[in-house]
């Protein structure tokens, strides 16, 4: 049986940092108050003229060079985004050019937040079909641009960056030995468009549009649809929380991850937290924030991994990962 396997990661953040106290002075908002309600104390944001493609690229590049392998040996490339370069064409195709890469496929997904989870599947299912060998899956983003920055509900939440792995099509046992994806669950309920979406685009607007979202309202739904999908991991595979080496959930907010932890059963000791510095980075926030714990040797080879996102749509889903 065929697994998507991990061969590498790797993350890019714009070099500027934009604390609390710096937009406290910009919005009427405090750093205690951005703190006690989502844990972030900083965010990155991308440069004048500094794109979701050369975020992406930056993450590509190191996720290559983790990996060991040459860009020419890439035949996928699944890129999520909610805030691409251009209307079209794919940002994808952008970060491919760069890369020299001029065969196989390259396009954008677009699941907000749950992107990157999303990517994963896709990627996955044409992994393991046979159809491509080796995949870069990519989260970029730069919610700086679709911010309102007169918006202090908003503005305060949501950081720019790029996350990416490597994936292989490599043979398993079909056990949850294997190394890879063991499982990936997604979902998604229309009915919760007006919750959390941007006012603007190329068929409804002709403009791009700033976020738009009733946050008690995304909270109020996050920690029941986090945890309903990850059971689902749990009862594809026949594992469970104590399995579980590390939970890299989606950053969104601390009080977020914290419940769903709690209501799961997973200690705080295994969670990867990364909102603090990064915000909210919509798609790229998990694959910024194993970056992280694989540079600091928390994620070693062989541990399990639970992957969680949810964003605007609604959409959500789980990965259970073997590294
Ligand atoms: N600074 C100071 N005060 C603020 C700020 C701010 N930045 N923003 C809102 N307030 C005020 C409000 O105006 C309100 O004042 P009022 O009582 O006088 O009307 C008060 O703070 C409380 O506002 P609430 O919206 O009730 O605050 P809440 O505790 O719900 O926290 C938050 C808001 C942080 C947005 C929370 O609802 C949340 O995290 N929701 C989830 C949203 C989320 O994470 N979205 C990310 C995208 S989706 C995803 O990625 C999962």
């Amino acid at each position: 049986m065929l697994r998507s396997v991990v061969l590498g990661c790797g993350s890019y953040l714009p070099a500027r940092i934009l604390s609390n106290d710096e937009l406290a002075r910009s919005v009427e908002t405090t750093d205690e108050w951005i703190v006690q309600r989502t844990g972030i104390r900083e965010r990155h944001i991308a440069a004048p003229g500094e794109m979701t493609s050369d975020l992406a690229y930056n993450a590509a590049r190191a996720a290559l060079d983790h990996a060991h392998v040459d860009a020419s040996s890439i035949d996928l490339i699944v890129l999520a985004t909610a805030t691409p370069d251009y209307t079209f064409p794919a940002t994808a195709v952008a970060v491919q050019a760069r890369l020299g890469i001029n065969h196989g496929a390259a396009f954008d997904l677009q699941a907000v937040c749950s992107g990157f989870v999303y990517g994963l599947q896709v990627a996955d299912s044409l992994l393991r079909a046979g159809i491509y060998k080796r995949a870069l899956v990519v989260g970029a983003e730069t919610f700086s641009r679709i911010l309102d920055w007169n918006d202090r509900t908003t503005c305060v939440l949501f950081g720019d960056g790029a996350g990416a792995l490597v994936l292989e099509a490599q043979e398993g046992t079909g056990t949850n030995a294997d190394r890879g994806l063991l499982t990936t669950h997604l979902r998604s309920d229309g009915r919760h468009q007006a919750k959390l979406y941007v006012d603007g685009g190329p068929s409804s607007t002709q403009t791009v549009g700033h976020l738009r979202m009733e946050g008690r309202e995304v909270f109020k739904h996050a920690v029941a649809m986090i945890t309903d999908v990850i059971h689902d991991a749990f009862d594809a595979t026949g594992l469970n929380a104590g399995d579980i080496d590390w939970f890299v959930p989606h950053q969104a907010n601390k009080r977020i991850i914290d419940g769903s932890a709690h209501k799961l059963g997973i200690s705080p000791e295994k969670v990867v937290i990364t909102v603090d510095r990064h915000g909210n980075t919509s798609a790229a926030s998990i694959p910024l924030a194993l970056a992280d714990a694989v540079a600091d040797r928390r994620i070693r080879r062989g541990n399990l991994i639970l992957l969680e996102a949810m964003g605007g749509g609604f959409t959500w889903g789980s990965a259970l990962l073997r590294w």
